[in-house]
Formats: structure tokens, sequence, C-alpha cells
């Protein structure tokens, strides 16, 4: 949501924040800008719509005497998506400029007041108040750190920005509360970004800045404060382990793409160290320090939400434990009933999501302990957890989560067999073959990714006309028939709706005919038959049908889709990328843009 870029060091600094942008730039896509100082004078340049009109803008103009300043690439919040709204905003002497990602919350409160003592807006924005507000206390005299300070004294809400100023050239400050930003650290260079991957190139050094704090970079040097007292802070740099190429697309023609292929390498990273097949024991030593739960509260949204509520049958049925999934916007305002002995397992690809972050908050207020289980080492949700599960799937960058369910749904299954041995209610036998089972995964994923691209291109191509889907699945596979609509919808924006098989037929059948089709998962398992059955009723009505299923089905519909079959719940392994690559070949297929569908961002920092 936003992201932002700042550098200092000894390069044209306006290219660095460029390709650092492009690399931000599946976090928000409708408006982009820059701001740098340049011969003595601030220089803001903005564009509405994609970074390439912004590309487009600077190319007419020199910029390769700066080394040093901010850029921004917006999701819109407060104001449309115009070039008028787009960052950085600047005070009205353009003494500064400022970057921000967040909401402030009491912007109006603030801007009224401004404006009461004659100060002239030029957006609509909520970022906007942050830099008259500043240049107002700069203007009483004060340095650039005191100004900044008093300023997030006075706003309410969330931000991670960034702040240049002629005052002080070479020289940015930023802040964060509740936003990600973290803090590059190079040789005789700079850099603050929203996540890594956007100074990957430049640095693989971090500081990860907590909320609270105030940072001030130049090319040789970095100071991290306490934004309230301005008193020094101690901070570990750490070494990110992994490079830029992870960050790339590898050949591949959208990060979409990489990232479903990257499935296999997902799956066995996540398990690396946490597997001992022959005692059949998940070796997690991160639990060590939680009792065995009474009850366990999955709280997640969106694609994290699916991969906790296929958690939940594995959960149920092999640990035994009480388990129950929920949207993270409602749980935060539904006021739970938490019980001493109850966990909040809290799931986020991006650690940042501010509905899980809320319901995190509220779990530990109530006294549960909270596991969280997230992608992005260092974030809000890492931080704010009381033990930390990282599902080591890399970075995703494409905004549609693929690669990210599929390490969630191996660390919930590893979460499962822990607690199952645990609880005494996994045989060791079950638990072997469970993990034996997840330790082929890898490579028969590995093998037919290659064959479901070329179904799942076909398939999508027969269908490319097709207005609305329906997709159904039962227990286990009722969680990846939402996720499939999820996918298809949100990056081809075709309708669909995951629906549960068995309650097909107490109002959706009415939608049923020859030109809404159903996209149904249908692993040979104990519940085939009742699956099988619901498809009768869709064919009865003239439905089209595509069937997810593995070999022995003996299905009788229009596309019969066979995947190999795996360990119990774990066939969704092999079911999952099959959705996926469905949902990625008719976005495709249909020219849209898959990496950055409209109206969406990676990371969904508010509200
Ligand atoms: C869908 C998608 C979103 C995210 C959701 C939660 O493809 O990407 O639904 O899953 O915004 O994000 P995280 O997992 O970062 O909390």
């Amino acid at each position: 949501m936003c992201g932002i870029i700042g550098y200092c060091g000894h390069r044209p600094a306006v290219p660095v924040i460029l390709e650092g942008l492009r690399r931000l730039e599946y976090r928000g896509y409708d408006s982009a800008g820059v701001a740098f100082l340049q011969q003595g004078a601030l220089h803001v340049v903005r564009a509405e719509g994609k970074l390439a009109n912004l590309e487009r803008r600077l190319g007419e103009q020199n910029v390769f005497l700066a080394t040093s300043g901010i850029g921004h690439t917006r999701w819109a919040t407060h104001g449309l998506p115009v070039e008028k709204n787009a960052h950085p905003h600047t005070d009205a002497a353009r003494r500064l400029a400022v970057i921000h990602n967040g909401i402030i919350e009491n912007f109006q409160e603030i801007k009224n007041g401004l404006q009461a003592c004659g100060c002239v807006f030029a957006s609509d924005t909520d970022t906007e108040v942050l830099a008259h507000l500043l240049a107002s206390f700069m203007d009483q005299g004060l340095g650039i750190e005191k100004a900044l300070s008093r300023t997030l004294d006075r706003v309410e809400g969330t931000y991670a920005l960034v702040v240049v100023c002629l005052d002080e050239p070479g020289v940015l400050y930023a802040a964060r509360k509740s936003s990600p930003l973290v803090l590059g650290v190079g040789v005789g260079e700079n850099f603050l970004a929203s996540d890594i991957p956007a100074f990957l190139p430049y640095t693989r050094d971090v500081v990860f800045l907590e909320d609270g704090e105030m940072v001030r970079i130049d090319a040789a040097s970095w100071r991290v404060m306490d934004a309230a007292t301005l008193a020094p802070v101690d901070k570990d740099v750490r070494r990110i382990t992994w490079d830029v190429a992870a960050a790339q697309k590898g050949g591949y023609k959208h990060f979409m793409l990489k990232e479903i292929f990257e499935q296999p390498k997902v799956i066995a990273d996540c398990m690396a160290g946490r597997v001992d097949v022959a005692a059949g024991r998940a070796i997690l030593p991160e639990l060590a320090a939680l009792p065995r739960p009474e009850r366990l509260f999955i709280v997640a949204c969106g694609t994290s939400f699916h991969a906790g509520l296929w958690g939940m049958y594995v959960l149920e049925r092999w640990a035994g434990v009480p388990t129950r999934v929920e949207i993270a916007s409602e749980f935060r305002y539904r006021d739970p009933i938490l019980l001493p002995g109850d966990v909040v397992v809290a799931i986020s690809q991006s650690g940042e999501t501010a509905d899980t972050l809320a319901g995190v908050r509220l779990a530990r207020e109530r006294g549960a302990k909270v596991i969280g289980l997230c992608n992005v080492v260092g974030s809000s949700l890492a931080r704010e957890s009381d033990v930390v599960f990282y599902t080591q799937a890399g970075p995703e960058i494409s905004v549609a989560s693929t690669k990210a369910m599929c390490s969630q749904l191996t660390a919930l299954t590893l979460l499962a067999v822990h607690l199952g041995e645990v609880g005494g209610r996994m045989s060791r036998q079950d638990r072997m073959d469970c993990l034996h089972g997840l330790c082929r995964l890898p490579g028969i994923l590995e093998a037919e990714l290659p064959g479901m691209r070329e179904r799942a291109c076909l398939l999508a191509k027969a269908h490319s006309e097709a207005t609305s889907f329906l997709y159904l699945g039962r227990g286990p596979y009722y969680p990846l028939a939402l996720e499939g609509a999820l996918k298809l919808k949100e990056i081809s924006y075709i309708h669909a709706e995951g629906y549960a098989a068995g309650e097909m037929k107490h109002g959706p059948i009415a939608l049923i005919d020859p030109r809404f089709p159903t996209f149904a998962l249908a692993p040979v398992d104990e519940l085939f038959p009742k699956v099988k059955s619901n498809l009768e009723e869709v064919q009865a009505r003239g439905g089209r049908i595509i069937a997810l299923t593995n070999p022995g089905g003996d299905l009788r519909v229009d596309d019969v889709w066979e995947v190999p079959r795996s360990f119990g719940p774990l066939s969704a392994f092999l079911m999952l990328p099959a959705l996926q690559l469905f949902a990625y070949e008719m976005a495709d297929y249909l020219g849209k843009d898959v990496d950055q569908p409209r109206n969406l961002a990676k990371s969904v920092t508010v509200e």
C-alpha cells in the first residue's frame, strides 16, 4: 500500500529511486512522484498513472546531478488518483517535501487549523498536512529533527514517511508508526524504503525500524532516535539471506507465473530443518515457549484467510485442537471471547496487514498468546507476536498471492503434526506418512507444473467468454474453492463465487445455465461421492463443468483435469497451483495486467 524510497549516496539519486519504485510498484500504482534537491532548489516531479508516465516526464529533464532524494508510488486513500494528489507533497514555500504511506486520521482537524492561519493546500490528501505542519514548526525556529518530532506528536494515525529539506541538503529524515519502513545500509550510501527489494541491488544489510522511531540518514551515516525524546536508539544491522534474483522475474513473463513455479522450492524451504520423517516429528522450537493450546483462533485476510480455513481442517483432524478461523476485519470488532489457554494464529504474507495486526493487538490485550505466521522477516507481525513462524517463501512481488499460500499450508501442516504429537492425537505412523507425503510434494509438483500450465492455458481459452464462474469444494477443498474464485476475479475481473459444494442447492443452483460454468474441486477422497452428486445436479441444469480431480475418480464432466493424489488433505498442494494457473492464463489471455490488477495493492496497511 504505497511504496516509498529515499536515497542518500554517491550515485545519481533519481535513477536509483526510479529503479526502487519499479520494485515497489506492486504496493500501489495509481500515481508516482519524486523530489530531490538540485542546484539549490527543491524539484518535485509527479505523474498520474503508472510509473512509466513519471519516467517519461523525468526523461524530459536533467535529473542527474542530485545524489539524494525521495520517491513514492501511490495507492489512493484520500483524494482521487490524479497528479495533484500524487506524492511528494510540499509546504507553501517549497522548503521541504514529504512522502507518506499510511493514513493521518486527524488530518481534517489539523488542516482546518492551518487553513485558519492562511495556509493554502494544493491537494486533497491527508499527507499534505504533514508538509505544512512540519514547515510551520520550522518557521518557529525549530530544526528539522525537533520540528518533525513535534509534528509526529500532533498527528494520529499510521505513517511511514520520509522528508527532504533545503535546510539540510544530502540528508533525509524518516519516521514510522504502524506502516513498514526499513533502512538499507550501504557503503557510502544509505536507503529508506517500504520494503527490502527496493534497494536489494545495492545492499543486503538492513535495519528494521520500530514504531515511534525516527531516523536521519546521509551518504556516510545513519542514526536512529526515539521520535518523542530524540534520544539515540541502538539498532542491529541484519543481513538478509535472499538476493536480487529472488526479487526479479527471472525470464518469466510475469512475477505471478514465476511465483507459481517457485512453489516446489517454497515447500522445501519452509520444511528445511523442521522435519524428521523417521521420527514422525515436526521440529518447531519456536513453539517450545507455548503450552499446548486449548483452542486456536486463526485470524487473517484474503488468501491468508483461505490458508487458515484449510488449516482448520488439518488442525482439528490431526491435532484435535478446536479451531476457529476469522476474517481479521471482523474479529477485531467482534468483541471475541478469549479464554486462558486460547492461542491466536495470525497469518499474513506481508506481516503488515492492518486488520490482522489489529486482531493481534486485541488478542494480546485479552491475554491470548499469538503465533505470527508470516513471510516478511522483521515485519510488524513478526515483532508483535509472542512466537514467530517464518514461512520462508521469499519475496512475493505479484499482487495476487500464490506461493505465500503454499508456504502457509506447509507451515500449518507442520503445526498440525507438531500439535498432533504433543497432544497424543496423531499416531507416529500417521505423522510419518504425512511428513513423508509433504517431503515428496516438491518433486511431484516440479514435474507436474509444466503440464498443468498447458492444461490451464487450453481451459482458459475455452472458457474465456464466461462472465461468471462458480467454484465448488467440500471439506479442506472448500477453502480452495474460495481461493480459486478470488484469484480469478482479482486478476481477470471475471465474477466468481466460491461455495461449499453442499450449500449449492440452497441458492446458487438457481444461477446455473450453459453460460455459467462451474469449476469443481473433486479429489478422490471420502467426500468424493458427495461432490460427484453435486456435480450431477449442476449437469442436470445444463451447466458446464471443469473438475479438478485425482486419477481413478471416474467423473463424467466436460473437462476432467487430473492431478496426482497425496496424503489426505495434502492433495490441496497439487490442486492449488492448478487454480492459480487457470486464473493466470485467463487473465493473460484476456490481456489484463496480471501483476498489478486494478484497484489492488500488495500489503493492505489501511483498514
Ligand atoms: C489475494 C491477496 C490478498 C492478501 C491479503 C492479505 O491474492 O493477495 O487477498 O492475501 O491482502 O495479505 P497478507 O497475507 O499480506 O496479510
